[in-house]
């Protein structure tokens, strides 16, 4: 155990007494902690110390190099607080975001639930975010952290769907040039039909308009764990079509199965499941995927990675890289240090 699992061992049964009146205030107090580590150098090169993570064979795939092959999931920072704090964690890259074109506060709260006991979460955020162009300029200020650096872009909730093509476009104008790749979140339940978007029609047009707007970088697609397998193998054909980079799978679920009885009564929460519950369906869609396009789609995994086991897995079943969200807020720095020891040297012997 490092010094920086300790810290998280010693933190972690306050922040979830918060948790039980309000998880979003566990979150906010932790993302001000990581906010100080941001602005020090200091503090991060005591951080990387502690993390005393070795540096693998670099990874590369959408033709960029990751230092390994766990990242740091969409939602988790969506306006870029703490970027060089993550890095300094050690993972890998980092998906802020998800941002809109316009500012919004999001859904009323509480708006986010932990369900100890099943190691999940239910979220019903919608994305509460400072808009486009403030993610901007808080990362011209902060600078570009040295991992590479995903930028997740929404529709704005008061956007109808028929003009999301626009509001998509303008988010995409305003932070490519801060973004290592930018990932399309069409598939989050917490905004009125937005994923709507996968549907072939809305899908082709939304990303031939970016397609045409992304002046080199890598586009990614976020999709849902609740589609049926002819509806993501349309959707990869589109996706093909289009020329995307990768695909990210996949956000949180509707459904609501293997949830233990002892948070049986959290069950009724509206919003996305995501941890525990998730990680069977999320590795099954990246192993769909994968087989589908015979591998030429490189994929992002993620959804309910809890163990390194449960990492290795995605990796097995076709993902390049993996993302951690619910895993890490229930398995903080060990969890992320581990799955970077495990995953290191995938593939290196052939197994990959
Ligand atoms: C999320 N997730 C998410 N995804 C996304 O693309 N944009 C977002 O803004 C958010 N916001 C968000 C908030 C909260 C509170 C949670 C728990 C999750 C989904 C996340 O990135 C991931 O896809 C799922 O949570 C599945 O991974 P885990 O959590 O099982 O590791």
């Amino acid at each position: 155990m490092t010094l920086a699992d300790l810290a998280y061992r010693t933190a972690k049964p306050w922040l979830f007494r918060i948790n039980d009146a309000d998880a979003e205030s566990a979150h906010e107090w932790m993302m001000r902690r990581l906010e100080k580590v941001s602005h020090s150098p200091r503090r991060q090169s005591v951080i990387r110390r502690l993390m005393q993570i070795d540096a693998p064979e670099p990874v590369a795939v959408f033709g960029l190099s990751f230092a390994n092959r766990v990242g740091l999931a969409a939602g988790m920072d969506k306006s870029a607080r703490a970027l060089h704090a993550w890095s300094a964690l050690g993972f890998g890259h980092i998906e802020a975001g998800t941002v809109t074109w316009l500012p919004q506060p999001g859904n009323p709260t509480p708006r986010m639930f932990r369900l100890t006991e099943s190691g999940a979460i239910i979220n019903r955020m919608g994305f509460n975010n400072p808009g486009a162009q403030a993610l901007a300029r808080q990362l011209e200020s902060v600078g570009k952290p040295d991992v590479p650096l995903g930028i997740s872009i929404g529709k704005s909730k008061l956007t109808p769907i028929e003009r999301a093509v626009e509001d998509y476009v303008a988010s995409l104008r305003e932070i490519r040039r801060y973004a290592d790749y930018v990932a399309i979140n069409v598939s989050s339940p917490n905004t009125v039909g937005l994923r709507a978007l996968q549907d072939r029609g809305y899908l082709t047009e939304l990303l031939a308009a970016l397609m045409a707007q992304t002046e080199g970088v890598p586009l990614l697609v976020k999709i849902a764990p609740d589609l049926t397998d002819e509806a993501i193998g349309e959707l990869l054909s589109v996706l093909t079509d289009a020329g995307v980079a990768g695909v990210i799978a996949t956000n949180t679920t509707i459904r609501r199965s293997d949830i233990c009885a002892a948070d049986q009564h959290w069950s009724a929460q509206a919003g996305g499941l995501s941890g525990a519950p998730l990680r069977s369906r999320a590795r099954e869609v990246v192993r769909f995927i994968h087989t589908e396009t015979s591998g030429a789609l490189p994929i992002i995994g993620v959804g309910g990675i809890a163990h390194a086991d449960d990492g290795l897995a995605m990796l097995d079943a076709g993902a390049t890289l993996i993302q951690l969200y619910t895993g890490f807020v229930y398995g903080g720095p060990q969890l992320l240090r581990t799955l970077i020891h495990a995953t290191s040297s995938y593939g290196v012997n052939g197994d990959e």
